[in-house]
C-alpha cells in the first residue's frame, strides 16, 4: 500500500526505541523526511544514519521540548507536516505511595511533553493545512489499573486532549490517537520493567508465568503485540488515506474487556 507519504516531513518525539522507532523507520521507508528526538543520545548517534536528523533532549522538560522544535525548525525549514507524540513512561506502584513530585514528573513525561509540542508547532502546522498528529496514548486510559493511576490518568488526559484539538483546528490539522494495549518493547523488558514488576506482583519466580497471569488476567486473547503493530496504525493515521479520520482514538490489541 501507497501511504502518500513521498515529500511529507515528520518529526517523532521518543523514537530511539520501541514503537517511536518502528514509527520513524516505516515512515521513512514510505518517502518521509523524519527526524527523531529522545534523551538516548548514544542510540540516537547509533541509529541516526537511518533518518534525517536526530535530536538528543528531555522532552519531559520545557527546555528540552524548546530545544527540539529549534532544531526541526531549523533542519526542516519550517514545522513539519507531521508530529507524532510517543513520549510516554509507567511504572506500577500504589495510589498511597505516588508522590506529589511523582505526580509531576508523570505528567511532565506522558501529557506536558505532548502538550508543549502541540502549543509550540500547531498555529504553523495549522497554517500550512494538511497536517497531522498522532499521539499514543494507552488502553489503560479507558479501562483503569489502581497499580498505574498516575500514568493511566495522564493518558485519560491525552484523550480529551486529543479530541479537543482536532476540534480546534479542523480541518487543517488532523489529531489522531491510538490505544495500545501490551506491546513488547523495552518497557517490558528493561530492568525493574512491567515484566519484573509483574513477577513481583503475583509473587511468582519465572517471567514468563507472570507474563502468562497477566494475559489472563486483562483478558487479551490476542497476546502481546509488537512494536510494528503500532507503527502500522500511526502512519496510516498521519498519512493521507485518513484525511476523514480526525479525534479518533484507536484501540490496538488491548481493549476488549469493556464498551467503550
Ligand atoms: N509497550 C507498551 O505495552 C505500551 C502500551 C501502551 C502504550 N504505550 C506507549 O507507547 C509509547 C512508547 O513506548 P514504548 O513501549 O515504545 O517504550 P520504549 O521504552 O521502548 O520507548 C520509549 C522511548 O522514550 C524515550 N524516553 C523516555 N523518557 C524520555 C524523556 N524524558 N525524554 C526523551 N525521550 C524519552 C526512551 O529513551 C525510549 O526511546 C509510550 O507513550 C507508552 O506510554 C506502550
Amino acid at each position: 500500500m501507497d501511504f502518500q507519504l513521498k515529500g511529507k516531513l515528520a518529526y517523532v518525539n521518543a523514537g530511539a526505541w520501541g514503537i517511536g522507532e518502528a514509527v520513524a523507520d516505516l515512515l521513512t521507508q514510505e518517502g518521509a523526511s523524519v527526524i527523531v528526538g529522545d534523551k538516548d543520545e548514544k542510540v540516537l548517534q547509533e541509529k541516526a544514519s537511518r533518518w534525517t536528523g536526530v535530536v538528543a533532549a528531555d522532552l519531559a522538560s520545557a527546555a528540552g521540548v524548546d530545544q527540539a522544535v529549534r532544531f526541526v525548525r531549523q533542519t526542516f525549514g519550517r514545522a513539519p507536516d507531521i508530529l507524532i507524540n510517543n513520549l510516554g513512561l509507567g511504572d506500577s506502584a500504589s495510589f498511597e505511595d505516588i508522590s506529589d513530585e511523582r505526580w509531576a514528573r508523570t505528567f511532565d513525561i506522558n501529557l506536558m511533553g505532548c502538550i508543549r509540542l502541540c502549543r509550540a508547532l500547531l498555529p504553523e502546522m495549522a497554517a500550512r493545512g494538511s497536517a497531522a498528529i498522532v499521539n499514543t496514548g494507552s488502553d489503560l486510559a479507558k479501562q483503569p489499573e489502581p497499580t498505574l493511576m498516575d500514568y493511566g490518568v495522564c493518558k485519560a488526559g491525552l484523550l480529551y486532549l486529543t479530541k479537543a484539538l482536532a476540534k480546534q483546528y479542523a480541518p487543517n490539522v488532523r489529531v489522531n490517537a491510538v490505544l495500545p494495549g501490551p506491546i513488547w518493547t523495552r518497557m517490558w523488558t528493561r530492568e525493574g520493567g512491567i515484566v519484573d514488576q509483574l513477577v513481583l506482583h503475583y509473587g511468582v519466580a519465572d517471567r514468563d508465568a507472570a507474563v502468562k497471569r497477566f494475559l489472563e488476567d486483562r483478558y487479551l486473547p490476542l497476546g502481546i503485540g509488537e512494536a510494528a503493530d503500532v507503527a502500522n496504525a500511526i502512519v496510516f493515521l498521519a498519512s493521507p488515506l485518513a484525511k476523514y479520520i480526525t479525534g479518533s482514538t484507536l484501540d490496538i490489541g488491548g481493549t476488549l474487556r469493556g464498551l467503550i
